[in-house]
Formats: structure tokens, C-alpha cells, sequence
């Protein structure tokens, strides 16, 4: 891809740079986080530049906001101020992450982005879809990934992972672990059908399987993506 190249030769054409935008999704416990450290690694051992983020929280507003959020002391948000308080997270981390990453040419991670929106306060929570994208548009001013990864597992599989994490100090639980299973189930299948309406954008792959197999075959996409191998 001729906009990473421009960094990956050191920057030559940076003013015309557009970095590379990827996300990663999935239901709780997927191992997203491995993955895109892995991933991190590979890119920069090829000399990339890399900036890995995340929703909700990567900024001071976004810390703040993800505490209201998940915390499960606060008071239980209805789902409408759920949607409107990611999306506030949201249009804080595009403007002052996301953009100027991707505008010095970096190549951005970012654990979750607007399809968690979909999948968990649409689907999950049976807000309408086309109020959430009006929402996520004006968030975002309409700047979507070039790739997303979605880590799929049986929800209750990756709760256990979760909770296995948590008693072992390497993971916290937040408000949603606490959602029922069924909830879960509805955010699961509300991933997959969000990939089957958009397939050039989104690779699906079985979180169950090894690590190694998962991290050869998320690197196959994105080399192939941005033009390495
Ligand atoms: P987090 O602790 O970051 O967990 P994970 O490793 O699963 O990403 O928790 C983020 C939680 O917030 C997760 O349960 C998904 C949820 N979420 C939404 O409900 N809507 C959103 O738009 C986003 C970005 C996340």
C-alpha cells in the first residue's frame, strides 16, 4: 500500500501519508490483546511505525469516561447513554489519536472501534442500528478501519478465559462480564453478521485455535494488506 510505503522508506512523503487503520473485535476473552501485541512487534520489525490504542479509554476524557462506564460501582447506564458516552470516547480518540497518527503515517491498532457499538448496544441491547451509525458518523466524521480483524468465540468460553485471567491477576472484569450469557450470544452474532455486510473489510477468524496459528494467519492479511510479507 503506497501510504504506508511512505514511512516504511523513512517518512520521504510524509506530508502525503495516510497511514493504515486496523481494528480488532470480538466478543470478551477473544485474546485480542496478544494478538495485537504480536502484531505490533511483527510491523515494527519491518519498520513500521506503529501506534496501538484502544476504545474505550485511550484518552484523559476516555479515562474518565470508561470509569463511568464499566466501573461496576457506578450506576447502571441506560443504553442510549451508554452508545452517546462511547461515541463521546470515540470522537475524542479519532480527533486527537487516531487522525494525526494515521496523518503522520503511522499504522494504528485499536483494540475495538465502532463495530462494538453495533455489536454491543445495537444487537445486545436492540438499539437501532441506523441511529448508532448517524451517532458513530458524526463521532467519527466517517473515518473507518482498512481492516478488521474479529476474534470469534462462544461467549462462554471467552467469559471463563476472562474470569481464569481475572483470579490470576491478568485481566480485570468490568460491567458487561456481568451481562447474561444470552447477551453475549446477541453480541456474538452481532459481530458475524456486521462481517458478512462488509467482507472486504473484515477477516473472521476462530479464536479458539492455537495462538501461533492465529497470529501466522492475522499477519498473512495485514502483510498482504500493506503490501509485506
Ligand atoms: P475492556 O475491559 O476494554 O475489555 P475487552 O478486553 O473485552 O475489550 O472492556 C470494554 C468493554 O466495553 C467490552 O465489554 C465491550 C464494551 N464496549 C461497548 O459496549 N461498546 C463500545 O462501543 C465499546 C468500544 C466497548
Amino acid at each position: 500500500m503506497a501510504v504506508v510505503d511512505a514511512v516504511h522508506l523513512g517518512g520521504l512523503a510524509a506530508e502525503a501519508a495516510r497511514g493504515c487503520f486496523i481494528t480488532f473485535e470480538g466478543p470478551e476473552g477473544a485474546g485480542k490483546t496478544t494478538q495485537i501485541r504480536r502484531l505490533q512487534e511483527r510491523l515494527e520489525n519491518e519498520g513500521f511505525a506503529v501506534v496501538v490504542t484502544r476504545e474505550p479509554g485511550a484518552t484523559t476524557l476516555g479515562q474518565a469516561l470508561r470509569r463511568l462506564m464499566l466501573d461496576g460501582d457506578q450506576e447502571p447506564l441506560a443504553p442510549a447513554a451508554m452508545a452517546l458516552l462511547m461515541s463521546a470516547d470515540r470522537a475524542q480518540h479519532v480527533a486527537t489519536v487516531i487522525r494525526p497518527a494515521l496523518s503522520m503515517g503511522a499504522v494504528v491498532i485499536s483494540d475495538r472501534y465502532a463495530d462494538s457499538t453495533y455489536a454491543y448496544q445495537g444487537y445486545g441491547e436492540g438499539l437501532d442500528l441506523g441511529e448508532l451509525r448517524k451517532i458513530t458518523h458524526l463521532a467519527t466524521g466517517g473515518l473507518e478501519p482498512d481492516l478488521t480483524v474479529l476474534l470469534d468465540l462462544e461467549p462462554a468460553l471467552g467469559i471463563a478465559r476472562k474470569r481464569h485471567a481475572h483470579r490470576t491477576g491478568r485481566a480485570e472484569l468490568n460491567s458487561m462480564d456481568e451481562r447474561s450469557i444470552e447477551f453475549h450470544r446477541r453480541v456474538r452474532a452481532g459481530f458475524k453478521a456486521l462481517a458478512q455486510e462488509d467482507p472486504s473489510r473484515f477477516v473472521v477468524l476462530d479464536a479458539t485455535g492455537p495462538a501461533d496459528l492465529l497470529t501466522m494467519r492475522i499477519w498473512k492479511e495485514v502483510g498482504e494488506m500493506i503490501g509485506v510479507r
